[in-house]
């Protein structure tokens, strides 16, 4: 039995059909309101769409405007646009009547499109359509930050999926297209009413479990675990904030990010990936990655940072007031008051600053396996594949097929030694395009770049012998052989070309520049 009330299924069903039957997807949305007006709500300004909106009697632009836009229509407009669930809607919990006589909205429900196929997700209404901040157990939607999650999650299929801290479900309904089965955990039992719902509305299965990060999981493995977890680093001032279930999961500092990537060693399948994102106190500036790296070093698994940014601790402040409403107009004092907090709560244990950054781990399969669990041992132990990076600035496109090829690469590689991948041919990618800049009047180039088009979107430097190496790589030719030729080119022994040029060709392969023999697109 479930501990959290859910909705009735007949009713969601009617709810589902009107849905479809409105069209009410993100292209549809697009034409009728336009891609301006789609640009602003994705800024958070909801006026050129709701301007738009009120001219369009499609029954998509009146779902929109009731729950996208914190519009009010008219019961004959929602009779026109829900024709099989409007009778219900107020039993749902979907709309409400005002004293006008006009129908409003008690809950987000809009089309999401994630690359996973067209979903629809209901969650809170936002502090952009009700102009009030959010209460401390509000229910997110689809947010930067679970877009960001999805879309860098691996597109491999996997028998067993587990998302923590679901919230509305996003990130387990993106995977139960592709995964056997998907359980979802929350501590709030408000976020698993609305997961639940998202479930019908989408024809998916979640295994729902209410409880706090991995309790609700002990001693189960899964092939993939992603989540968005609450990792904002909240001080614990009696009375200076309100603690917001979606982004604080309690504790002291980054308490949270340590005991999740520490714990989850114990819940990885051999093969398996864990992706999260996660903030982490930096203490020294000199090496933001030290905490992180050594909670990854304690997870046992083969783990690999991506620093977006390193935040000081009052843009920190500053970020997270505001998103919890609390901005210097609306109360002063509440502002003045939180801020402190958080600069306090800081110095008292040395923090500079605050990373936010991708998070994969990854158990290899097969014999080279390592034992699972938390443990204590000392940051790069023996065997153990640890990358921490700075990635700064935007990214092309989705990340996941790039992160799943990085994976495969990376296991590939540890079993290559310098001349056996020499001894292989490789492939040059198709994204990869090559940039020369000469003095003028120079026949040689002073700088050469290689580009790649997709994945992180990369450039490296490279020097004439690399390059030559790398325009060689046509799935015939071997890094050996092209190294020979350059040998003769340039009057150098061959093997001082291959010794100069083979630490950046493993590189190549790891980051996807170069593709080993059988490569496969994720
Ligand atoms: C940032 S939201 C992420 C929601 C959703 N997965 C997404 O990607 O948009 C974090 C979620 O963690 C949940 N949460 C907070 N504390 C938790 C805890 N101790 N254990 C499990 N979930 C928790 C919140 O209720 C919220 O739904």
């Amino acid at each position: 039995m479930t501990a959290w009330r859910t909705r009735p299924t007949r009713q969601v069903q009617a709810l589902r059909e009107d849905l479809h039957a409105a069209r009410y997807t993100v292209d549809h949305l697009t034409e009728l309101l336009g891609p301006e007006a789609i640009a602003a709500m994705g800024r958070e300004q909801v006026v050129p769409a709701v301007r738009r909106a009120r001219t369009c009697t499609a029954p998509a632009a009146v779902l929109a405007r009731l729950f996208v836009l914190g519009d009010q229509v008219t019961p004959a407009e929602v009779a026109a646009a829900l024709p099989r669930c409007a009778e219900d809607a107020a039993e749902l919990g979907l709309l409400a009547a005002t004293p006008g006589g006009t129908v409003r909205a008690l809950l987000d429900l809009r089309p999401v499109d994630l690359g996973t196929g067209p979903l629809h997700l209901a969650a809170d209404l936002g502090e952009a359509t009700t102009g009030r901040a959010v209460q401390a157990d509000h229910v997110l939607g689809l947010g930067g930050a679970s877009r960001t999650l999805a879309e860098l999650t691996v597109p491999t299929p996997a028998a067993r999926a587990l998302d923590l801290g679901t919230g509305s479900g996003v990130q387990a309904l993106a995977l139960a297209g592709r995964c056997a089965t998907v359980t979802a955990t929350d501590i709030s039992t408000r976020a698993l009413e609305y997961a639940a719902l998202n479930a019908d509305l989408n024809g998916a299965r979640l295994d729902l479990r209410a409880g706090s990060m991995l309790e609700p999981v002990a001693g189960e493995t899964f092939d993939l675990i992603v989540s968005n977890p609450p990792f904002v680093i909240t001080p614990r001032a009696e009375g200076a904030l309100p603690a917001y279930t979606y982004r604080d999961a309690g504790g002291t500092g980054d308490a949270m990010a340590e005991a999740l990537v520490t714990g989850l060693g114990a819940h990885l399948a051999p093969g398996g990936v864990a992706q999260l994102l996660l903030n982490w106190e930096v203490h020294d500036v000199a090496d933001p990655f030290a905490r992180v790296r050594d909670w990854c070093a304690r997870s046992g698994l083969d783990a690999w940072v991506v620093g977006r940014e390193v935040a000081d601790p009052c843009e920190y402040a500053e970020t997270w007031l505001r998103d919890g409403g609390i901005t210097p107009d609306r109360d002063r004092q509440a502002w003045d008051r939180g801020y402190a907090a958080w600069l306090e709560d800081f110095q008292i244990r040395g923090v500079h600053g605050v990373g936010f950054g991708y998070l994969t781990l990854h158990r290899p399969a097969g014999p080279g396996d390592r034992p699972a669990g938390p443990g204590d041992r000392p940051a790069g132990p023996a065997g153990q594949w640890l990358r921490a990076e700075e990635v700064t600035g935007p990214l092309p496109g989705p990340l996941g097929p790039a992160v799943a090829a990085t994976l495969t690469a990376k296991d590939a590689l540890a079993g290559l030694d310098d001349a056996a991948l020499a001894a292989l041919p490789l492939t040059v990618a198709p994204d990869v395009t090559e940039e020369r800049h000469y003095r003028p009047g120079s026949a040689h180039p002073e700088v050469i770049v290689l580009h790649q088009g997709g994945g992180f979107g990369r450039s490296v430097r490279a020097d004439t012998a690399l390059a030559a190496v790398v325009g060689a790589s046509d799935g015939e030719l071997t890094p050996a052989q092209a190294a020979a030729g350059v040998a003769v080119l340039t009057d150098t022994a061959p093997e001082a070309v291959l010794e100069s040029v083979i630490a950046d060709i493993r590189g190549l392969v790891l980051d996807g520049f170069l593709h080993l023999p059988g490569y496969r697109e994720e």
